[in-house]
């Protein structure tokens, strides 16, 4: 592990605010933007507006009302967890390149949480009538709506729902989304399907008790902590404990005021209540990050006991729904790791490079691209594909073999790569009966099923067919004076050597490009044969 990951995370939210305003990484708007109708949709566009991904920024609203006219003190922040890579890494307090490695470290190396008596998310305490009078409970936050035109409320999305298991007393953090019903009524959504949501298996446990489960839905928890809620990680395990780890330091947990639970002693806002186990209550629409509307489901219905927040909080928000977006970079820095480690790691598959999860539209889960190093063993390729299909329930419904020549983020070169280097009837492989994942409920109701495809070169290739990259560079030169338009490059952009050529071809292509082409002639005239069909490959001819 390098130095810059041993750990100086921001330990609360608005350290990591500084430090990403610091950065530049951060705009304020104080403009007045309505919660209900503009400020998600702003936000959206940097995603869906054409920007790279290091052009986005957290924003943070400082002028925020509703659209029945109220306004609000507190700021709105959305995209500060993760709007991109380098938003990600800020939060944790590391480059961007170090960002498994510290996933690895802290899953490995847990710190337990120290309790504090006197937290900052005690500063504001509503329970009560507070919570019902009209304006007050949850309608005093700005809570904004997601997906204006669809969404059925406005929605937490930043969440990390605390519960604990009634019979082992190990706590879960999970990221669900929450909607508001009423100023002292939310519906939270945790996801039943296999592997799914931890908080589910607990309100399983509590309905066979015949009890209501206690919860505790954190907002603005420092970025560290925050991660932990949507990773993945064993059931048994303490998400506060791993995002100690993370930080390299013991976290600061309090307990609840109106439920028994222990939270995050430093977040900005916590909203503690029951959830019902009997009843279920109808919940959304809501815009997924499968990329389609949910339709409403009944989910769980939670009584509100009380708001804990600091003083003047800042309310965060999640921008999740159609991909890329905050909500599916935050899972694919953090997933990526997890599965390059466990395959290398853990099934030692040899020859393996990378991982990359398909982000556009699709939302990283269903496809998943194995990069390996050329020549590799077509049984280890395999293994790969194998391992990547199998290690969660959810993930990798088609996984892709290419060899590492290939970018899987371009999807273009993917095709080329199953185009021109798999053979369908040798190179895949459809795998009856898989679990269903995320995604919409009109989905057929049938078992699904797996695609496995080993697109690597099987053998060396001739280069790639574009002109070698000192060229491409000095012609960028000229193409930048004569004042065209500004470029910029998508791979591949120059030729480069896959492993078949040889001597003799590099010293005409030297040749030609000094102009000498006419050697090159005279070299082919002397080279001439008689009963030589054309198109036989020379090689052929005259290693015979
Ligand atoms: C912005 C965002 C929103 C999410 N919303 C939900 C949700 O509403 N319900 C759910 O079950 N999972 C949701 N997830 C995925 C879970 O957070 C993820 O499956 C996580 O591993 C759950 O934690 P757990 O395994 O401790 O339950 C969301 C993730 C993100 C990043």
């Amino acid at each position: 592990m390098t130095r810059s990951t041993q750990i100086h995370a921001p330990l609360d939210f608005r350290d990591h605010l500084a430090r990403l305003e610091a950065k530049g990484l951060l705009v304020r708007i104080d403009e007045p933007v309505n919660k209900d109708t503009q400020l998600h949709p702003l936000v959206r566009w940097q995603f869906t507006g054409g920007l790279p991904e290091s052009a986005r920024r957290a924003f943070m609203f400082t002028n925020v009302y509703g659209s029945d006219g109220r306004k609000f003190d507190s700021p709105v922040v959305v995209g500060a967890f993760a709007a991109s890579p380098e938003i990600y890494a800020t939060g944790m307090g590391v480059a961007v390149e170090d960002i498994g490695d510290v996933w690895t470290r802290g899953i490995d190396n847990p710190i337990e949480p120290i309790h504090v008596d006197d937290a900052p998310c005690h500063e504001v305490i509503i329970t009560g009538d507070d919570l019902r009078k009209p304006g007050g409970g949850l309608a005093s936050l700005p809570i904004p709506i997601s997906t204006p035109g669809f969404d059925s409320a406005p929605y937490f999305t930043a969440t990390l729902c605390v519960t604990k298991d009634p019979e082992t007393g190990v706590r879960n953090m999970g990221t669900y989304r929450a909607g508001l019903k009423a100023t002292d009524r939310l519906c939270v959504r945790m996801a039943t399907r296999l592997t799914g949501a931890g908080g589910y298996q607990h309100w399983l446990k509590y309905k066979e008790l015949g009890q209501p489960m206690p919860i505790a839905i954190v907002l603005g928890a420092a970025p560290i902590v925050q991660y932990t809620g949507p990773q993945k990680l064993r059931i048994d395990e303490d998400e506060m404990a791993v995002a100690g780890g993370l930080a390299g330091a013991a976290l600061r947990t309090t307990r609840a005021r109106t439920v028994d639970l222990e939270i995050p002693a430093d977040a900005e806002i916590v909203v503690e209540g029951l959830i019902d186990t009997e009843l279920v209550e109808p919940e959304g629409p809501f815009g997924e990050s499968h990329g389609y509307i949910a339709l409403e489901e009944f989910n769980m219905s939670m009584q509100v006991t009380a708001i804990t927040h600091r003083r003047n909080p800042i309310l965060t928000s999640i921008v999740s729904q159609v991909t890329p977006s905050e909500s599916s970079v935050m899972k694919k820095v953090a997933y990526e790791p997890l599965y390059l480690q466990h395959l290398k790691k853990v099934l030692n598959v040899k020859g393996l490079t990378g991982v990359v999860m398909h982000e556009p539209l699709s939302n990283l889960r269903p496809i998943i691209f194995l990069q390996f190093a050329p020549k590799a063993i077509q049984s280890e390729v395999w293994r790969g594909l194998q391992g990547a299909a199998t290690l969660q329930a959810q993930c990798g419904k088609i996984v892709i073999a290419v060899t590492n020549d290939v970018d899987p983020r371009n999807a273009d070169a993917v095709f080329w790569s199953m185009a021109y280097r798999s053979n369908p009837i040798e190179d895949l492989l459809v795998v009856p009966y898989r679990s269903r994942s995320h995604g919409p409920k009109s989905e057929s109701g049938a078992a699904n099923s797996t695609l496995l495809i080993d697109a690597t070169a099987k053998g060396v290739m001739p280069p790639l067919a574009l002109p070698a990259r000192q060229y491409m560079e000095e012609a960028r030169v000229i193409w930048e004076k004569v004042g065209l338009p500004p470029l910029s490059p998508q791979a591949p952009w120059h030729g480069v050597h896959l492993g078949d050529w040889d001597d003799r071809w590099e010293r005409f292509a030297q040749a030609a490009a000094k102009g000498e082409w006419e050697r090159n002639g005279e070299n082919s005239f002397q080279r001439r044969r008689a009963n030589v069909s054309p198109e036989t490959p020379v090689r052929r001819v005259e290693i015979d």
